[in-house]
């Protein structure tokens, strides 16, 4: 998928992520050449996704969950050519609710599909701490191809392959509006800190979207990275484009 199609399909949905996930906003990712969604502490926010979830393979829970919870935390996902990929999510505890170890859940997945019986390995960690996310980067080091967070909205600036061969980046960021509080209109969001009182309602800021990302390129022997490039595009944050691996890639005309 081109980065022009997915620019436009984002502008489309967009509106619609204040709602959380729901199966509606599943069909419009896939349709827009998502393979597999992960997600964090907001995934329950609509009841009706915990009946959808069990249905759905490529929507992923945080694996942390207590046992019995519906859906799955991870997913072994064929390539086109045969070649299979394990997607990992995870949520965070610090400053977070209080899951299983993130960590021996990680660990307990990894024992089940090594590098080596699959090509590629992605851990997407959602959580708040940037030292918290970093360990469970250093935890998978040599053992996974990428470790990246969520859930802070910011991208940060940390992306880089570790000793071992593991892609890092404490936090790829959020797609959204970033003249805003975290995606939400920074009026309200900004009164309910200098008033300390319930203010009006938050709404997803309408302004014009970031795309953040990140692209990591593989070893086809090892699995483990090669490069990670960050990936912002249009809106407000300064542009990153991996002109290198996508010399076709250019942002939307203003
Ligand atoms: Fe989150």
């Amino acid at each position: 998928m081109s980065a022009g199609s997915a620019w436009s399909r984002f502008q489309k949905i967009r509106g619609l992520w204040v709602e959380a996930i729901t199966d509606t906003i599943c069909a419009e990712l896939y349709a827009g050449g998502i393979d597999v969604i992960t997600t964090g502490n907001h995934i329950w926010d609509r009841r009706e996704i915990m009946a959808y979830i069990a249905g759905d393979p490529r929507l992923l829970r945080p694996v942390n969950f207590p046992q019995g919870t519906p859906g799955n935390g991870f997913g072994v996902y064929a390539l086109r050519d045969g070649r299979s990929v394990l997607v990992v999510n995870a949520m965070a505890r610090l400053f977070m609710d209080a899951l299983d170890d993130p960590f021996a859940s990680v660990e307990r997945v990894l024992g089940m599909h090594p590098l080596g019986q699959v090509s590629a390995i992605l851990v997407d960690f959602h959580g708040e701490a940037s030292s918290e996310k970093t360990s469970m980067g250093h935890f998978c080091d040599g053992r996974v191809s990428a470790v990246l967070g969520t859930h802070c909205h910011v991208p940060t600036a940390d992306h880089r392959v570790f000793a071992g061969g593991t892609a890092y980046m404490t936090d790829v960021g959020m797609c959204g509006d970033y003249d805003s509080v975290i995606g939400m209109q920074k009026v309200a969001a900004v009164a309910r800190f200098v008033r300390k009182l319930p203010g009006e309602r938050l709404e997803v800021s309408q302004g014009e979207p970031t795309i953040c990302g990140v692209l990591v390129e593989t070893d086809d022997e090892t699995g483990l990275a090669r490069a990670i490039w960050p990936l912002r595009l249009g809106g407000k944050l300064d542009p990153a484009l991996p002109q290198a691996a996508l010399p076709k890639v250019a942002a939307p005309a203003k």
